[in-house]
């Protein structure tokens, strides 16, 4: 009999503080009528606590929704492009806080995507009697590492996290196949500078980051990789695009994701959209809709559910989901986290204060690292 890897559990975590778009204009040379009709983002959340908090609370969150206690999980996977540090990694923070002490922890970096490729490992992992649990979150805080001057990037992006619980079933849902893939001709089209190896131990101000960032390239490449890889792991399992009853995307821009529902042929009611309470999360937009879209009763007993993204590297991919008959939680946990004095713009502008600080440092860093930043030999 085949093993499958059931969604048992889901929970998310969102950082109280909001930015709104009238508060990016207060600082930056924008206005809430660009940021709108480009991208359909309205708000985003600032977090005031570290990615592995948020991690930890929509973990917990999740469990308590499938109702397991953390000394049940067999692994922890964290989906994020950049954790609160490198070594050791996010996931083994997480399992501590969770006193998941049976579990291994592993973190997953392909950006936004980070979430849908960390399900994929850990249902295989399942599939072949590996594990049978897992927790598998998608976190993202890129909020301490935007250039809060650069307009073009820094009204994009929002922090936020969601997780699922994942359990060995033998009834055939949860994923039931993927389509995984990478323009990596295009890598350049986004990279963050200024964090990463490359940049250590040079005397340099590591961690000053600067976007490079071809935002009209990056649409493009995600509405033809969304909607292909959807297409494809459709096929996979004999169901058309009419089958689907919901799909929930990354949530990148409200215009790429009526562009891929167009070219799948999905009508717009069956797209799940909240880009515009939280703008990109980056690795975790997929399971915050996923949780939302439960919440809001979008998802019925049994429902096929496609899950398509994209990021940077530039990675892309899409889940078919099978759900199974629950779509309440068996229970909600108590947890919150701790309590946060300051609105969103007040949170932004210690960090744009922070940053001043270093500006000096940070024009030398941008001379001295010029040779780092020829592109890395193909
Ligand atoms: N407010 C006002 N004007 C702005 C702003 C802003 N916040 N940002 C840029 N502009 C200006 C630019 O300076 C430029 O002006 P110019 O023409 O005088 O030089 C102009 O607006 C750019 O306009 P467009 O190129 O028409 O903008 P576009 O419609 O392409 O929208 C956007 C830009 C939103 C970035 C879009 O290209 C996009 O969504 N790209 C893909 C999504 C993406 O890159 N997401 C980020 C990460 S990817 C991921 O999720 C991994």
């Amino acid at each position: 009999m085949t093993t499958h890897a059931a969604i048992i559990g889901w929970g998310k975590c969102l950082p109280p503080a909001i930015l709104r778009n009238q508060d990016l204009a207060t600082f930056l040379e924008t206005d809430d009528e660009w940021i709108t009709s480009r991208t359909g983002m309205k708000e985003r959340r600032i977090s005031h606590v570290p990615l592995g908090e948020l991690a930890y609370v929509a973990a917990t969150r999740a469990l308590a929704c499938a109702g397991l206690s953390a000394d049940e999980l067999d692994l922890v996977v964290l989906g994020s492009t950049i954790g609160d540090e490198l070594c050791p990694n996010v996931a083994s923070g997480v399992a501590r806080r969770l006193g998941a002490r049976n579990a291994g922890a592993m973190d997953v970096n392909t950006a936004c995507t980070s979430f849908l490729y960390g399900l994929s490992s850990a249902t295989a992992l399942v599939r072949t009697g590996v594990i049978r649990t897992a927790v598998v979150i998608g976190a993202e805080v890129p909020t301490p590492f935007l250039d809060w001057e650069d307009r073009n990037t820094a009204v994009l992006f929002g922090d936020g996290c969601g997780a699922v619980v994942i359990q060995a079933s033998d009834r055939e849902e949860g994923l039931l196949a993927e389509r995984l893939g990478c323009y990596s001709d295009a890598r350049g089209a986004l990279d963050i500078r200024g964090v990463g190896a490359r940049y250590a131990n040079l005397g340099l101000p590591y961690g000053h980051t600067r976007w490079n960032f071809d935002g009209q390239e990056i649409f493009r490449r995600a509405v033809v990789g969304m909607a292909l890889a959807g297409e494809e792991a459709l096929a996979k399992r004999g169901i058309g695009p009419g089958d689907v009853d919901l799909v929930v995307p990354h949530q990148a821009n409200r215009r790429i994701i009526d562009a891929v529902g167009k070219r799948l042929g999905v009508p717009p009611e069956k797209v799940f959209v909240n880009v515009h309470r939280y703008a990109n999360m980056s690795a975790a937009t997929v399971p915050v809709a996923l949780v939302e879209a439960l919440e809001e009763g979008r998802v019925r007993p049994g429902a096929t559910l496609l899950l398509p993204a994209f990021g940077a590297g530039l990675t892309w991919c899409a889940h078919v989901v099978r759900w199974g008959e629950r779509v309440t939680p068996l229970a909600k946990s108590e947890i919150e986290l701790p309590p946060c004095d300051r609105t969103g713009l007040e949170l932004v502008n210690e960090l744009r204060a922070k940053r001043a600080r270093f500006a000096g440092a940070a024009r030398e860093f941008v001379d001295a690292a010029q040779p780092l930043l020829v592109p890395v030999r193909e």
